[in-house]
């Protein structure tokens, strides 16, 4: 491989530890030269029914980019991306300027980069106090609003939603094989995929789900007779929605439509999370219900079991109700979030050499 420039390298090194969805990352980069480089990011909606039309993949873009600009800024560079005309939105190129500013200061968000990490395990319930809430609020800057369910009763409420919508995540055959592809087994850390002892499953229950999971027929058959699904949907959904300090979701103040507009949601929540990481806080996504509503909210088909529609909209009902009536179409990100331990084992990165193209 030919050496990177400074200090190109270094910000690379950073911005790689970005989040996105079951550690895909869909990005590949091109070094131009010092301060100039090209982020040719992809996405998986082609093969992943969570992506759907690539807006996961599209936070995530975000999330990078928001993670480059906070690298940058530790060399007194300030990052400008352009998306490139003419690329396919499920292929939308980046042009990054590094542009020296000897105004810019290094960015406080900058050491807490590769120390943030999903937290799929339980927290501890004391909750946020005013000044956490504010910090994080302030994170997300006025295009975005956090609402907040806290207290017992409204983490009872999206913990069984969490719990109800599992079983529709587990028994999905639509879902299997992005399930299969994406769990390293027998591991603590995992360079492109997510390690099985991050999901936040007891070592009996991960045993059981690795030979389950071998293959559908095995997963119909202890779903359909043995209730396979509901010691996971236990652990990984129903007591992680409990023990938080809350549950969250985050507002865009307008709808977003275009590629632009979640690559922006996705730099405001990088932003949310880093500054959860800078408040000792750990965090977690709960994504699945906003994007299985989402499908039956628009008519679309996303699977072959029968009665799936009328199960996912007294799912996405519920979650309505939950968010108070809001448009659903302007929630970007839900999750729960608390102190605690943070994860003892995580997602790593890929390689600078399988990143960077030659
Ligand atoms: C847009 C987006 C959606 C995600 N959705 C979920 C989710 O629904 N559940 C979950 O446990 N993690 C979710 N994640 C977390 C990723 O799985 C995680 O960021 C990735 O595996 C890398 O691990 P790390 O964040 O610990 O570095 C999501 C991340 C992103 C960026």
């Amino acid at each position: 491989m030919r050496p990177i420039p400074h200090p190109i390298a270094e910000i690379l090194e950073l911005a790689r530890w970005a989040p996105s969805g079951d550690n895909t990352q869909p990005w590949r980069f091109e070094v131009i030269d010092e301060h100039h480089l090209v982020v040719h990011a992809f996405d998986t909606r082609d093969h992943c029914v969570y992506d759907l039309d690539g807006h996961s993949s599209q936070i995530a873009h975000g999330a990078l980019l928001e993670t480059l600009a906070i690298a940058a800024s530790a060399h007194g560079l300030r990052a400008e991306f352009k998306r490139s005309p003419g690329f396919p939105d499920t292929h939308p190129d980046y042009f990054v300027d590094l542009i020296p500013d000897s105004r810019l200061m290094p960015d406080r968000l900058l050491p807490y980069i590769p120390q943030r990490s999903v937290q799929r395990r339980s927290m501890r319930t004391t909750p946020l106090t005013a000044s956490q809430k504010q910090a994080l609020q302030d994170a997300v800057g006025i295009l975005y609003t956090v609402r907040w369910f806290e207290g017992g009763a409204q983490r009872w409420r999206l913990a069984k939603l969490m719990f109800d919508n599992a079983k529709l995540r587990l028994t999905l055959p639509e879902a299997y094989p992005v399930h299969r592809d994406i769990i390293e087994w027998n591991a603590h850390f995992s360079e492109d995929k997510v390690p099985d002892r991050a999901l936040g499953l007891d070592a009996m229950t991960l045993k059981l789900m690795r030979w389950v999971m071998a293959s559908w027929q095995r997963v119909a058959f202890f779903n359909r007779y043995m209730g396979g699904h509901l010691t996971p949907r236990i652990e990984m959904d129903l007591l992680p929605g409990l023990f938080c300090a809350a549950h969250f979701a985050i507002l865009s103040k307008k709808s977003p439509e275009t590629v632009d507009d979640y690559v922006a949601a996705g730099r405001a929540v990088q932003r949310f999370w880093l500054t959860a990481t800078r408040l000792g806080l750990q965090l977690q996504p709960e994504m699945t219900p906003l994007i299985f509503g989402r499908y039956v909210r628009e008519h679309r088909v996303f699977s072959r079991l029968p009665d799936i529609e009328e199960t996912v909209s007294l799912l996405n009902e519920r979650l309505l109700k939950l968010m108070h009536n809001e448009p659903l179409g302007q929630v970007v990100f839900v999750g729960r979030i608390g102190s605690g331990r943070k994860a003892a084992s995580r997602s790593l990165r890929l390689s600078g050499e399988k990143l960077i193209l030659e």
